[in-house]
């Protein structure tokens, strides 16, 4: 039987009335057109909207809201366009509460599309008490906007510099921290990065903040090693800022999508900033992963340690360690901690934090976690308890098949991407692990992302 081939209902600039029904992975809410859908930035499920078409293909079209008929409930008053369209803060459109909603809606649904799992239980989202000005670190493009140096964030699917000042999600200071250094630069003649031409010089400026410590890393992100009276520059934001206990270099020679470049220069201060965690001291370094809610990251910590039910004579492997601080946080509890990760700044990172610590009952391996841990069960290792926290790809088959071979009691599953997670927790089953419940935690309030704990048991 051949497929009916069927016309596309709207073309680029036509206007539609639409009934928004659902809400896509990423926010945007969706209305049809008979079987057609039009995906709207700024809309949400029971909304009776005008759209003007933007951009059609053959599966689908993105739609602008031109006007409302009728307004959800679930709508907040105030939305600022800029951080909608950005996705600084795609979700700021909903309250908080319908934002926790739709986020365990969206688990619960790759949990039983992805993961085939029809009984395994989500529980509601922890969320934030104060959801905005959370996130600790920023990573905001320099580019010339209208003949000046401006610091913003690129539109939506584009390199589009869209100039802000009230990044909303961030810490303050951070806000702060760039609104002060700008005209610093301008006045010391830094060329922003033109990627179209590739020239100019600075092409990010990342900063991190301590949480608990207020201490400020300002890391600038520049094409060229050299940056014209630099001295002078590092002086002048020292003077302007203040906490900044760290200024770093960082040369980015290629032209890629990755923020950071492959060599670092120490311009001031120190080469780390340092911030806590419950009860932990931790020394950060520019290249290191730490989570950029601290506040919640203690949530999805204790939510992990909780879990885990640790013994005293538990052997704990943390996967995906970073820079020590799942395996350090619950070090006390347990005899022995194994921690792997790839990045050597972050390994040194977390060797360093067992020291400021006085824990000495971890050990830190630099490598890929799917190849330590076939050594490791080569070695005959035997953890009781495994803890992954991977990037949002998830785990290597491989790295599942040994972690399930190496037996353990339980394996505690930290996600940042419930569709990998799904799909991870479906290769455990098949060997025989079995997840009991997931508990999300939000630690990106405003947007579309959404943390999650398992705890996998053998059947
Ligand atoms: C989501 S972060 C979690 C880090 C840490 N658990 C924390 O809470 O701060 C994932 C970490 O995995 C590391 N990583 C990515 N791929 C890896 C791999 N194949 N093997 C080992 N580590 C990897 C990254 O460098 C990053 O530090």
């Amino acid at each position: 039987m051949t497929k009916e081939k069927r016309e596309i209902p709207v073309k680029k600039n036509d206007k539609v009335w639409l009934k928004i029904e659902d809400l896509t992975h990423d926010g945007r809410g969706v209305g049809k057109l008979d079987y057609y859908p039009v995906f709207v930035e700024n809309a949400i499920p029971g909304e009776e909207i005008e759209v003007r078409i933007m951009k059609t293909t053959k599966k689908f079209a993105y739609g602008k809201v031109l006007q409302w008929k009728t307004k959800s409930e679930n709508r907040v008053e105030d939305v600022v366009s800029d951080w909608i369209r950005t996705g600084i803060a795609p979700l700021h459109h909903m309250t908080y509460e319908a934002q926790l909603d739709f986020k365990k809606n969206q688990v619960e649904k790759v949990i039983k599309r992805i993961g085939g799992f029809e009984d395994v239980e989500v529980k509601a989202v922890k969320g934030m008490e104060n959801p905005s000005k959370y996130r600790n670190k920023a990573q905001i493009p320099v580019r010339k906007v209208e003949d000046r140096l401006q610091t913003g964030f690129f539109r939506r699917n584009s390199h589009d510099l869209v100039p802000i000042d009230d990044f909303y999600i961030q810490e303050p200071e951070i806000d702060a921290a760039l609104i002060a250094i700008k005209p610093i630069l301008e006045q010391y003649n830094v060329k922003p990065y033109d990627e179209e031409k590739q020239g100019g010089n600075l092409k990010n400026i990342v900063i991190r903040k301590g949480h608990y410590t207020n201490e400020l890393m300002i890391v600038l992100v520049t094409k060229k090693k050299k940056i014209f009276k630099i001295g002078e520059i590092c002086k002048e934001i020292v003077s302007a800022v203040p906490n900044v206990t760290s200024i770093i270099q960082s040369i980015h020679t290629e032209n890629n999508n990755v923020i950071l470049g492959k060599e670092f220069v120490r311009l001031y201060g120190e080469e780390y900033i340092e911030d806590q965690l419950l009860g932990n001291t931790y020394q950060i370094s520019a290249k290191s992963f730490y989570q950029v809610n601290t506040k919640q990251a203690e949530v999805l910590y204790q939510e992990a340690i909780d879990r885990a039910e640790l013994k005293k004579t538990d052997v704990v492997i943390d996967a995906y360690c970073g820079i020590g601080t799942i395996g350090l946080s619950l070090a006390k509890q347990v005899q022995h901690v194994y921690g792997v990760e790839m990045v050597q700044d972050a390994i040194d990172d977390a060797q360093t934090n067992a020291e400021i610590n006085g824990i000495e009952n971890v050990e830190f391996k630099v490598g890929k976690a799917e190849f330590v841990f076939e050594k490791w069960l080569e070695d005959g290792i035997k953890p009781n308890v495994i803890i992954v926290d991977p990037p949002r790809k998830g785990l290597a088959e491989t790295f599942i098949e040994a972690s399930s071979k190496m037996n353990p009691e339980k394996i505690v599953y930290v996600s940042c991407d419930p569709a990998t997670f799904a799909r991870d927790l479906k290769l455990y089953a098949e060997r025989g692990y079995a997840p009991d419940y997931v508990q999300p935690i939000d630690m990106f309030p405003q947007t579309s992302h959404i943390e999650c704990v398992t705890v996998l048991k053998k059947k």
